[in-house]
């Protein structure tokens, strides 16, 4: 079970998002619980502002402290004692990978401010967040979607929320750091477009071998970055700066 407490000006956008699929059966069976809270609503402002213009000049607004840090100290309140981690959704944050999220699931309750317009102030930074996180180098508009990312992310790695279990383990950037193989349903022939005759074998030690390599082959021609960390026996980092070592070489 985890808890995303999501400070948003814009709670409409996660409708679809929680209304649906895989996140709609989560919430259904109790595995997660989404709370969208507007922090407007927390505003002591008569005209219900939550921004102003930035010191020292500066093109756009900035969402100042007061409503942000009146409605975390709300949101901190309902998650004590939990094990709680608070993240900004940012541009400047450390970018989200695969290792992060499995982390972040391990926590009771994340609670993640959605900014909008140029950034939120300083402070608010400084005394409410544990860590930025970014979903890449690219700036969207608002932080709902990045939200809406690292929540569906996190949420895989929660107990009880994929049916099957295997799912997080062979999957792209699972437990082994390699890409995933190609895989095929029927019909086996389609428009003279065959599947890979090994998989209709029915011999499982080679199909394994069969998609390992096809795997290794994919994150080399892919994403070359990733082959170091992976977890690879002799034969297959052998062979797999085989592959490099042909790649570098054709690109000169
Ligand atoms: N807000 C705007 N751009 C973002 C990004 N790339 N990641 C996280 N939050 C953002």
């Amino acid at each position: 079970m985890i808890e995303f407490n999501c400070l948003t000006l814009f709670p409409e956008m996660f409708s679809s998002f929680t209304g649906t699929s895989i996140c709609k059966r989560a919430i259904e069976a109790g595995h997660v619980e989404i709370s969208l809270i507007d922090f407007r609503e927390y505003t002591t402002d008569k005209h219900r502002r939550v921004d102003d213009y930035p010191f020292g000049g500066g093109a756009g607004m900035l969402i100042g402290p007061q409503s942000v840090f009146d409605c975390m100290e709300a949101v901190k309140e309902k998650t004590a004692g939990k094990k709680v981690r608070t993240i900004y959704m940012s541009p400047s944050g450390k970018t989200l990978d695969s290792a992060m999220v499995r982390r972040l699931a391990s926590y009771d309750a994340v609670n993640i401010l959605c900014g909008h317009y140029e950034g939120v102030d300083q402070r608010i930074i400084d005394e409410l967040i544990d860590e930025e996180v970014s979903i890449g180098d690219y700036v969207l508009t608002g932080g709902e979607l990045p939200a809406m990312v690292l929540m569906d992310s996190v949420m895989r790695y929660v107990d009880g929320v994929l049916g099957n279990g295997e799912s997080v383990v062979s999957e792209s950037h699972g437990e082994g750091g390699l890409l995933e193989y190609p895989q095929y349903t029927r019909p086996a022939d389609f428009r003279g477009l065959k599947v890979p005759e090994v998989l209709l074998s029915g011999h499982h030690a080679k199909i394994l071998a069969w998609q390992r390599e096809r795997a290794i082959e994919k994150t080399v021609r892919v994403r070359p970055d990733l082959i170091k960390k992976a977890s690879l026996t002799k034969k297959e980092r052998d062979y797999a700066e085989s592959l490099l070592r042909k790649s570098e070489n054709t690109e000169e």
